[in-house]
């Protein structure tokens, strides 16, 4: 494997939840494999899960690891080719990509959308030049409009606490004070999509995921009857993706306080099959989701978290095996 970015780059989904369990169960089996290795981490944005699942999921291998923060201690970087650089950017990302590439076997980016062009952000203009420029095989720690490692580490939950062949799994947006990017529930959509699930969405009109991600899933405007008999219910906030109203790309369309209805509290569980409740933190409480809600027995939040470090270990022992 040399990118990982989308659903389709882990291939058998069946196979890569096969290995995840190996992983998990012998987590230092592959040690050999990073031997003399390096992982390089590379965050334009903040982190707490991807940071330290990575760099463990790295260290199981036996990799060393290079982690930079860009925005603490590195020179500010310009990323628009042909501009001429006499403002704060002192270097272009054109020479760090190949600088950094020849520090490192392997590179992971976390570079959020910025809102500013929807084209910049879904032509993925930051990591794709990582692609070209690097020479090493690039993962996605998340990007303007995917995060492929929390999407497998999602599944691998599933998998692991589904009670019946095909679960109802139901991703539903929930109000959030501040522009969120399209990221997570992109990729948990192309996922759902490709696995054994009967996949279903909802949120307020005007929130339409880009048919790229979400082709084919069933969208239900009422969020009450998507849950109804739910085994999963995935909660999420994302700001407009622009798909039906191009203007509001990236914009947060109704005040919050007038969308705390769709706030996930118990009443909301109570029409499900009994389901668990999912989310990629960190989470806004009583936002997004009820302190009932997530502090409850039925709440797999922790363990989805703890998964990260098996989804980012399967990537990384792929990628060491193709070097
Ligand atoms: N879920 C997730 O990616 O968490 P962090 O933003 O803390 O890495």
């Amino acid at each position: 494997m040399r990118v990982f970015q989308h659903v389709s780059d882990i291939g058998d989904l069946h196979a890569a939840l096969a290995e995840a369990q190996e992983v998990k169960q012998n987590r230092y089996a592959w040690e050999h494999l990073g031997h003399n290795k390096t992982a390089l981490l590379i965050f334009f944005n903040n982190s707490l899960r991807t940071r330290l699942s990575t760099q463990k999921a790295a260290m199981n291998l036996g990799m060393n690891v290079i982690v930079l923060d860009v925005n603490q201690g590195a020179w500010k970087l310009e990323t628009e080719r042909g501009v001429i650089m006499d403002g704060d950017k002192s270097e272009h990302l054109l020479e760090a990509i190949p600088v950094m590439g020849s520090y490192c076997d392997i590179i992971g980016v976390r570079s959020f959308a910025r809102f500013e062009n929807r084209k910049d952000d879904y032509e993925e203009l930051i990591l794709n030049q990582f692609i070209q420029y690097s020479g090493r095989p690039v993962f996605f720690m998340e990007s303007a409009t995917v995060h492929p490692l929390q999407a497998f580490a999602d599944l691998i939950t599933i998998e692991e606490h589904k009670t019946c062949q095909r679960p109802k799994v139901v991703m539903t947006w929930a109000p959030h004070p501040k522009a969120l990017p399209q990221a997570v529930p992109n990729s948990f959509a192309e996922w759902m999509l490709a696995a054994d699930v009967d996949f279903v969405v909802t949120h307020p009109e005007g929130y339409e995921l880009d048919p790229k991600f979400v082709s084919g899933a069933h969208v239900e405007y009422d969020q009450m009857k998507a849950f109804e008999g739910a085994d999963f219910i995935y909660a999420k906030n994302w700001s407009c993706p622009g798909v039906t109203q191009p203007e509001n790309y990236g914009k947060v369309l109704h005040d919050y306080h007038t969308m705390m209805g769709w706030t996930v509290d118990a009443a909301h569980m109570a029409v499900t099959n009994n389901a668990a409740f999912l989310h990629c933190l960190p989470v806004r409480r009583n936002m997004i989701v009820t302190d009932e809600v997530i502090e409850s027995p039925r709440s797999l939040v922790i363990p989805e978290a703890a998964n990260r470090e098996i989804s980012a270990q399967v990537v990384l022992k792929r990628m060491l095996e193709n070097l």
